[in-house]
């Protein structure tokens, strides 16, 4: 359930009219709403309601100081993968004991950094990055706490981008070089073998690969205690998919059950990191319609976002519902919603049915909370949109939009250039 709804023919958020926001902001910007923030949190968290876990927001999904901030005051933790993220997560207040550590490519200042803060872990992805950690600990004379991403061979049977957890995949380390991993990082001088992770991919709708990617965690927790490797934490990553248009999804109380079901009596720490299932469906772009075009072929919505500021159309196909801000008696027609870039694969929907909208109107496009903003880019020189988030009947803009000052900031020509 999210706070976007219409009242009457006019689409809000909350208790604000959509369009009040967009006369004040301008277009295109995306829009949050506190409360379902708030509740999606509120209910994945709750669903492990009796299990001792640490929910830690994927920041990749959304890292917006504002949302994170929000998050981090409901006692949530941060998945990051890269030292932005990190020094995001800080600035938002979360504590370095809530933080963990995930990505092939950990930099060694990146990783200077997470060790100077004090993270929870890091979820290791290789052996060479497991070497890579003990130096740098060594060199700063910290120990590290470490988890080695176990890639258990599952398919999550999502889009093949955002699969992780197959052998073909870059991620993690093979179930049987895993066992080798943490049996060399335990004889580490400054490496303390704390956890075990996972994460198969993202946006999946069933729980059967969860579970399978779980018992295999688990078997190989035994074996590792046999061995005299004792395992504190349990981090299941992320990948909890949602409602875009007609996927229906486990509920978070279905997917804590399961995880619980397969736990059993085993006495850990769980470590969750969900992104989408937090913030997805909190979150929606609204842009403005420019013209329409009616061509040979197809009829066009040509709108003032484009694939810069949502480009997960183009990337996976994916669908975000397009809905006019203002409804209309009109008929609706079918039409592709294109940007203004000069690319045919710059669309945000493509043959699709729609309420009627002309020049000048407003649209949203719905579910854009998670991999929206953080994926938009200044492509053709579109400064990137700004950020607004509603609480009840108040909206404020938590980030502004780009000027054009800001597209060509730290940017210079040398004297030479024309010499
Ligand atoms: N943990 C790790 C290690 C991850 O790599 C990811 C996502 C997550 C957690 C969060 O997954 P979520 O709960 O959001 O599914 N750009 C793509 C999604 C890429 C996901 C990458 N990893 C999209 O727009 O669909």
């Amino acid at each position: 359930m999210h706070h976007f709804q219409y009242r009457g023919n006019e689409l809000y958020c909350e208790d604000v009219p959509i369009q009040a926001i967009a006369q004040k902001v301008g277009t295109p910007f995306y829009l949050y709403s506190h409360a379902t923030l708030t509740r999606h949190f509120k209910a994945f968290s709750d669903a492990f309601e009796g299990l001792d876990r640490l929910v830690c927001f994927s920041a990749k999904a959304n890292t917006t100081l504002a949302v994170l901030k929000l998050l981090a005051g409901m006692g949530g933790g941060l998945d990051i993968v890269s030292g932005g993220e990190l020094y995001r997560g800080l600035k938002a207040g979360f504590p370095p004991d809530r933080i963990v550590y995930s990505g092939v490519g950990k930099r060694m200042d990146e990783i200077d950094f997470a060790l100077k803060t004090g993270i929870l872990m890091f979820n290791i992805e290789s052996l060479e990055e497991l070497e890579m950690i003990q130096q740098r600990a060594m060199a700063l004379d910290i120990k590290a706490r470490i988890a080695i991403r176990v890639n258990p061979d599952v398919d999550p049977k999502t889009h093949p981008y955002i699969s992780t957890g197959l052998k073909k995949n870059k991620f993690g380390i093979d179930t049987e070089n895993a066992l080798l991993a943490y049996q060399k990082a335990s004889r580490m001088s400054h490496i303390t073998v704390v956890g075990i992770d996972c994460h198969i991919g993202s946006q999946i709708t069933e729980i059967r690969p969860f579970e399978d990617a779980l018992k295999s965690l688990k078997d190989l927790i035994q074996t590792l205690k046999n061995q005299g490797i004792d395992i504190r934490y349990i981090d299941m990553g992320g990948g909890l998919g949602i409602t875009y248009h007609e996927e229906a999804p486990p509920h978070p109380s279905e997917y804590a059950a399961a995880i619980a079901r397969v736990l059993g009596n085993l006495k850990i720490r769980l470590v969750l990191e969900p992104g989408r299932v937090i913030v997805g469906n909190a979150g929606i772009l609204v842009c403005q319609v420019l013209y329409r075009k009616t061509g040979p072929a197809k009829e066009f919505v040509i709108t003032d976002a484009g694939m810069n500021d949502l480009i997960r159309p183009m990337l996976y196909h994916a669908y975000h519902e397009a809905l006019p801000v203002v409804r209309s008696d009109r008929e609706s027609f079918t039409a592709d919603i294109v940007g203004p870039i000069c690319e045919s694969g710059d669309f945000l929907a493509q043959d699709r049915t729609i309420g009627y909208v002309q020049s000048g109107d407003l649209m949203a496009f719905m579910s854009a909370g998670a991999y929206g903003f953080v994926m938009s880019s200044n492509y053709c020189s579109r400064p990137r949109a700004a950020e607004v988030m509603v609480r009840g009947n108040r909206f404020e803009v938590i980030k502004q939009r780009e000027t054009f000052e800001d597209l060509v900031a730290g940017e210079s020509a040398p004297d030479w250039i024309n010499g």
